[in-house]
């Protein structure tokens, strides 16, 4: 016999891999146009009933929403627009063949930092090994810091820079990837923080440098992240296991819907299946506490904090729960304004400002709303990388360098604002 023997295991794994496969080829995602209220309502309603995974939930009348839907949900979800007459389009017809295309992903499966490259997407032993490599070669101005302890015990680490060791300097703190999915995040925040090491003879940067602390935490979520890598592409939360039926059936909590500001409101749920589950308490998640911590052992210096996420190409503020205006909502607004035109210069990219609420949707318990109300932050944001839907989470890695540099743009151009402010 010279075929290997096909022991039973084996055929079950390739069994699994192939429906797996199959389940996935003919997953859709949908763009839905709200034309009144009552459609948007209704909208709410099925978001609120859960089962389906809106990537961009209903907002306001005349702004798409997108959804993702399974071949058996694609039938009822599609009839239910019809009813209400509610328009949509198929804008990603094989979400699965998307993620199987492995050349736009370029997800890389070594684990050293002498591979890394902004070309491809890498797990989190390889973007911290990154994140390493920058705290050594720039050691005269930076250090790792470990902010905490994911559910399954890994590192959430931090590279905090700092020109001279006065504490006083008010800080600019950047974190990205609190959803999994979102692989864009992390690999821009740390494209920022390199930026910014690797620019110190540039004036401007060096200005910057010496007017502020800055922190960057670009990997909130390190195990949600690993999980869509390894299994599950399109995974949001983390990966927190608590007692209770629905909590066996279904793990983990919305870390940006965990934190301990307006906690379970609106856009937020209290259902663990769901896509946007607050958690049972407020910080009662390891990674959402250990971002809070961070924060407050800065406080009183820290004047902003940028939230890295994708999709949709926003740069927003608080508050983003109930929409209503803080006490420097127009100078929120005009550093907005500020980044959002910076990056257009730079790319054409057009991203949107605007309060969070409005501008995107209302979601309460967000890291962005707590860092204003709780740790200081007079100017925080949440910023959505590219792109505006085309390939949504699923943005080809040639991406990470535009969006990058673009980023890179805004930043320089926001913070350079904020030393005239403080
Ligand atoms: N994509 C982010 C989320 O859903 C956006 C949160 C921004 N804040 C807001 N109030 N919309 O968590
Ligand atoms: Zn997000």
């Amino acid at each position: 016999i010279h075929e290997p023997r096909t022991t039973i295991p084996k055929m079950l794994k390739g069994i699994y891999v192939e429906c797996r496969a199959m389940m996935l080829r003919t997953w859709q995602v949908i763009r839905g146009y709200p034309e009144t209220e009552k459609q948007l309502k209704e909208l709410e309603e099925l978001e609120h009933r859960g089962g389906v995974d809106f990537w961009k939930g209903p907002s306001s009348v005349g702004e798409p929403f997108d959804v993702m839907l399974s071949p058996q949900e694609s039938t009822h979800v599609t009839a239910f627009l019809q009813r209400r007459a509610i328009p949509y389009e198929i804008t990603m017809e094989d979400v699965g063949a998307l993620i199987r295309t492995k050349s736009l992903q370029r997800v890389a499966p070594s684990s050293s930092s002498t591979t890394f490259s902004y070309n491809a997407y890498y797990k989190t032993s390889v973007l911290h090994a990154k994140l390493r490599d920058l705290g050594n070669r720039y050691r005269n101005v930076s250090e790792i810091v470990n902010l905490g302890y994911s559910i399954y015990r890994k590192e959430i680490l931090g590279l905090a820079i700092a020109t001279d060791s006065q504490a006083s300097k008010m800080a600019i703190f950047i974190d990205g990837g609190i959803h999994g999915r979102e692989f864009i995040a992390p690999a821009t925040t740390i494209f920022l923080a390199e930026q910014l090491l690797s620019r110190q003879s540039d004036p401007t940067v060096k200005a910057l440098l010496d007017n502020f602390n800055w922190y960057f935490v670009p990997l909130v979520n390190p195990d949600g992240y690993d999980h869509c890598h390894d299994n599950f592409r399109l995974w949001r939360k983390n990966l927190s296991k608590r007692s209770g039926l629905l909590s066996i059936l279904c793990k983990g909590v919305d870390l940006n819907r965990n934190f301990n500001f307006s906690w379970g409101g609106r856009g937020s749920s209290k259902t663990p299946c769901d896509e946007t589950y607050a958690g049972p308490s407020p910080f009662s998640e390891p990674e959402s506490r250990a971002i809070g911590h961070f924060l407050l052992s800065k406080k009183p210096n820290v004047l902003a904090y940028i939230t890295v996420h994708s999709y949709g190409q926003y740069f927003i503020f608080p508050w983003g729960h109930n929409g209503s205006k803080p006490a420097n909502h127009d100078d929120l607004q005009r550093l907005g304004e500020i980044y959002v035109s910076a990056v257009q210069n730079q790319s054409g990219y057009i991203y949107r400002t605007g309060n969070a609420a409005t501008t995107l949707y209302p979601a309460s318990g967000t890291s962005e709303d707590w860092a204003k109300a709780e740790a200081g932050a007079k100017y925080a944001y949440t910023l959505e990388l590219r792109d505006t839907g085309k390939y949504g989470f699923l943005l080809p890695a040639s991406e990470i360098m535009p969006v990058g540099q673009e980023n890179w743009a805004g930043l320089m151009a926001f913070a350079t604002e904020l030393t005239r402010r403080h």
